[in-house]
């Protein structure tokens, strides 16, 4: 039996679903129950019933996936994939700073560790920032965490201040203003589309920021046949999967987060075998880091 067909049978058997971020290894989304942006991932697992959720993805996502379903067994089948963004931002800074600033509302962008989420307010995807950011009063001091140039991009399209913590997702800041200038030379009749977690002078320079589900919605919906695919290369297979008379360029740079990479068939059946790979967390961090993306899921309906 080859392996694919041996990890479904074993999901079943388990009473297990899949689901797998819009990054993951192409073998990975196929087999997944559901793949997705983090806000598509988070809101699945807030209704998900299924025992054991094998979360493929890095790891505040599936500490996401505990948190929102803390009955089930959630399995990250690659404990070591964490998002090197999620870390530019511990609990302990984030704490000293709620303590020097009490007024000021904390937002995390759901890229932060579980402990991390423990100390703010409220948390936001790229998929749901501006709705989550423009429902605040205007008169409210804001700290947005940990991504500068996610956080950069609503100042600069909402008008709207907030300080902003020096964090920033390596692969997607990598991204240059040349590397737009270059892609729509090569490819003049193409829609470019970045991540919004893409400096403000790359952002600037496409057509639309969107997060990873914004992207697939958009070459969905559009009549345009070519895209600029500004964010990471996983996404291409779905896109190109999903659109099969549509073609998609990658930037010539490539940008690959080497952790979600990590994920893979061999791990994903390992884990279902022995329930191994646990996202354990305690019962205080999980009441305590639920309220902001409760709060987050109910702002963004
Ligand atoms: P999305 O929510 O847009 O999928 O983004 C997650 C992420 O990690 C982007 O780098
Ligand atoms: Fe983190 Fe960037 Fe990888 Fe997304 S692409 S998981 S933000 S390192």
């Amino acid at each position: 039996m080859d392996i694919v067909q041996k990890i479904k049978e074993l999901k079943t058997a388990r009473k297990a679903v899949i689901m797998a971020h819009n990054y993951t290894l192409a073998e990975v989304q196929d087999i997944a129950d559901y793949t997705g942006d983090s806000l598509e991932l988070a809101r699945i697992a807030a209704r998900c019933q299924a025992e054991v959720i094998v979360l493929c993805g890095v790891r505040f996502m599936a500490e996401t996936a505990k948190i929102l379903s803390p009955e089930a067994i959630v399995l990250h089948p690659a404990p070591e994939s964490g998002c090197p963004m999620a870390d530019m931002a511990d609990a302990a800074g984030v704490r000293k700073y709620k303590e020097a600033h009490p007024d000021t509302l904390l937002i995390a962008y759901v890229n932060t560790t579980a402990a991390t989420k423990k100390e703010v307010d409220l948390c936001c995807t790229s998929g749901n920032a501006e709705k989550i950011v423009s429902a605040l009063p205007s008169g409210q001091k804001v700290m947005f965490l940990p991504d500068a140039n996610l956080g950069g991009n609503l100042v600069k399209k909402l008008s709207r201040p907030m300080e902003l913590w020096h964090g920033c997702c390596p692969i997607h800041d990598r991204i240059t203003p040349e590397d737009i200038a270059l892609a729509r030379k090569s490819h003049p009749q193409a829609v470019v589309m970045v991540h919004p977690e893409c400096k403000v002078e790359v952002t600037s320079l496409a057509d639309h920021a969107l997060s990873t589900g914004g992207m697939l919605q958009l070459v969905r919906q559009s009549s345009a046949r070519e895209f600029v695919v500004g964010t990471e290369i996983g996404i291409l297979h779905r896109m190109r999967k999903e659109n099969p008379d549509k073609i998609f360029y990658p930037l010539d740079s490539n940008p690959v987060c080497e952790d979600m990479k990590k994920i893979t068939l061999e791990k994903i059946l390992e884990v279902l075998q022995d329930l191994s790979c646990r996202v354990e967390l305690d019962a205080e961090t999980v009441a305590r880091a639920r309220k902001p993306i409760e709060k987050m899921l109910e702002l963004s309906k």
